[in-house]
């Protein structure tokens, strides 16, 4: 194969795309490419943002155990040759079909049996998700499977409906024709997957690089430093579909294996930038289970499945999600230059609204998380319009720790959504600072959140409601304190 084409998996055989020979450019999104060739329309598009879930597909690849792991994305954020070297399953698939006959997978015998699917233009994505569930592995109970399902909206059947066929579908997982082709997807899967080359494709006005190594990333990014990286893209493919923004150089940092891991070291974690949301969320339930509740209401499992850490802080959004708890946590960034590597204070590391202490040359490989203090307490909470899927109108993730006298000895209160960045209420901490932790100090600190910030009105709220809403975070804080002495920790 040469290096401006990509290989993947579609319905059972190897797919080519050899850019010298097509018309459209490598950062086509994997919807674009479905709606463009035959007997592949039943994946839909709703709303091109991540929002909706008409798009949702099935990913399967090959983990580093060997086995075939299946994950559910929304296809309207994956720029193409990020599929490369994995089997993309789409709803035509489901069913087993012989010249004879077609037997629906259990999936799509639930949906009828329950009578979820109306005008029917969720429904693939719907039937999407729960496959995506169904393969997972796990044994969903009706929390898993309300997570699973809360990146698809449906506008007619209501979502009892859908959730019995979920329901109804885990009840009994059985092997499936997937499983009979498990080992040969696999094998294939291998072999396109063997070459450790880097992937470089040429379209008139596009360049996409797709390094499967750090080194190789950096060596494309000493060659065009201009290039734009992407990680999970769920970003900047919003702003493509959205806003016509088109890159003429990227380098897609998704097939970075080096990037991915999680260590747990003595004193502390280090966490590739490109571990998966999803992924990331399993860790903070495991390590530190207090920062959950920003956690589990990211987005939906669809992008979750792919957007990474990386992304989430190299954006630098004011109501990025992560940025506050990892302030709260002094993780540290670790960026690496084909020159050297730098490891960067994350506070440092923001310099402003979406402007990051990131070189031209440079990519962020890791994020290192000291161990939990344990003589701390911490907090977190996310308001949003919508408890799933939504953005944050402002959040909060605090610690502090208490002398044996109720003293506060230390304390971070970092709020997202209040200021051009993620930002600390510095005025409020220091004020805290050495004085006993009481409900009438903490209503002396809340009025100083005015001082400290001088958030905007906008579509999300206004000024008021997020000045009063700061202060309700910082009492919340004060009774989980209160409930954590009482209970003896
Ligand atoms: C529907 C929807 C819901 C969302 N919900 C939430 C939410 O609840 N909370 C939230 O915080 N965010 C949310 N987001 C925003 C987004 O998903 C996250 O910020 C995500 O973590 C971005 O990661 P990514 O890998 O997809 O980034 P990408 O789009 O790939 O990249 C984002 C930016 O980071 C840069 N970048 C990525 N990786 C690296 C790296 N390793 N080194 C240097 N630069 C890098 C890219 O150049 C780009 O500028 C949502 C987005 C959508 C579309
Ligand atoms: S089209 Fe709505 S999530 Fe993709
Ligand atoms: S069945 Fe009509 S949108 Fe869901």
């Amino acid at each position: 194969m040469n290096t401006n084409c990509i290989q993947f998996i579609l319905d059972n055989e190897a797919y080519t795309i050899d850019w010298s020979k097509v018309d459209f450019p490598p950062s086509t999104t994997v919807l674009q490419f479905l709606r463009s060739i035959p007997k592949h329309t039943g994946t839909k598009e709703g709303c091109a943002e991540g929002d909706c879930g008409a798009c949702t597909v099935v990913l399967a690849e090959v983990n580093q155990n060997n086995k075939l792991t299946y994950k559910a994305i929304d296809s309207c954020l994956l720029f193409l040759p990020s599929i490369h070297g994995k089997q993309l399953i789409t709803i035509e698939n489901l069913a087993t079909k012989t010249p004879t006959s077609t037997s629906l997978h259990p999936v799509q015998q639930a949906i009828v049996e329950t009578h979820a699917s109306q005008c029917g233009y969720c429904t693939p994505g719907i039937a999407m998700s729960v496959f995506g569930m169904y393969k997972s592995g796990k044994t969903p109970d009706k929390n898993l499977i309300i997570d699973a399902l809360a990146g698809n909206l449906c506008r007619c059947t209501g979502y009892g409906s859908i959730i019995d066929a979920a329901e109804l579908t885990c009840k009994s997982i059985k092997p499936d024709h997937f499983t009979q082709n498990e080992s040969m997807i696999r094998e294939k899967l291998i072999e396109i997957n063997r070459s450790g080359d880097a992937i470089e494709l040429s379209f008139h006005n596009q360049l996409y690089f797709l390094p499967k190594t750090i080194k190789q990333t950096l060596e494309f990014k000493e060659k065009y430093p201009q290039a734009v990286l992407v990680n999970g893209s769920t970003d900047i493919a919003v702003r493509q579909n959205k806003t016509s923004e088109f890159q003429p150089q990227i380098i897609d940092i998704s097939a970075v294996k080096e990037i991915k891991q999680i260590i747990t070291n003595d004193n502390d974690f280090q966490i590739g930038a490109g571990c998966n949301i999803e992924n990331f969320k399993i860790f903070i339930h495991e390590n530190f289970h207090e920062f959950s509740p920003i956690t589990d209401h990211f987005a939906s499992l669809q992008i979750r499945n792919i957007a990474t850490l990386g992304g989430n802080i190299c954006n630098a959004s004011p109501i990025g999600d992560l940025i506050p708890l990892l302030i709260v946590l002094k993780a540290q960034v670790k960026t690496a230059s084909s020159v050297n590597t730098r490891i960067i204070n994350i506070e440092n590391f923001i310099t402003g609204y979406r402007s990051i202490d990131l070189h031209n040359n440079e990519l962020v490989t890791e994020i290192i998380i000291p161990k939990k203090d344990n003589d701390s307490h911490y907090y977190s909470e996310k308001v949003s319009t919508r408890r799933d899927l939504d953005i944050s109108t402002l959040s909060i993730a605090a610690s502090i720790k208490l002398s044996s006298a109720g003293n506060v000895e230390d304390i971070m209160l970092v709020y997202g959504g209040l200021a051009s960045t993620v930002k600390r209420a510095k005025l409020c901490e220091d004020f805290l600072k050495g004085k006993r932790f009481t409900l009438e100090m903490i209503s002396e600190a809340i009025q100083l959140i005015n001082n400290d910030f001088t958030p905007i009105s906008d579509a999300r709220s206004t000024t008021e409601y997020r000045i009063e809403a700061a202060g309700n975070l910082m009492l919340k804080l004060f009774y989980s304190v209160q409930l954590n002495n009482n209970n003896g920790f």
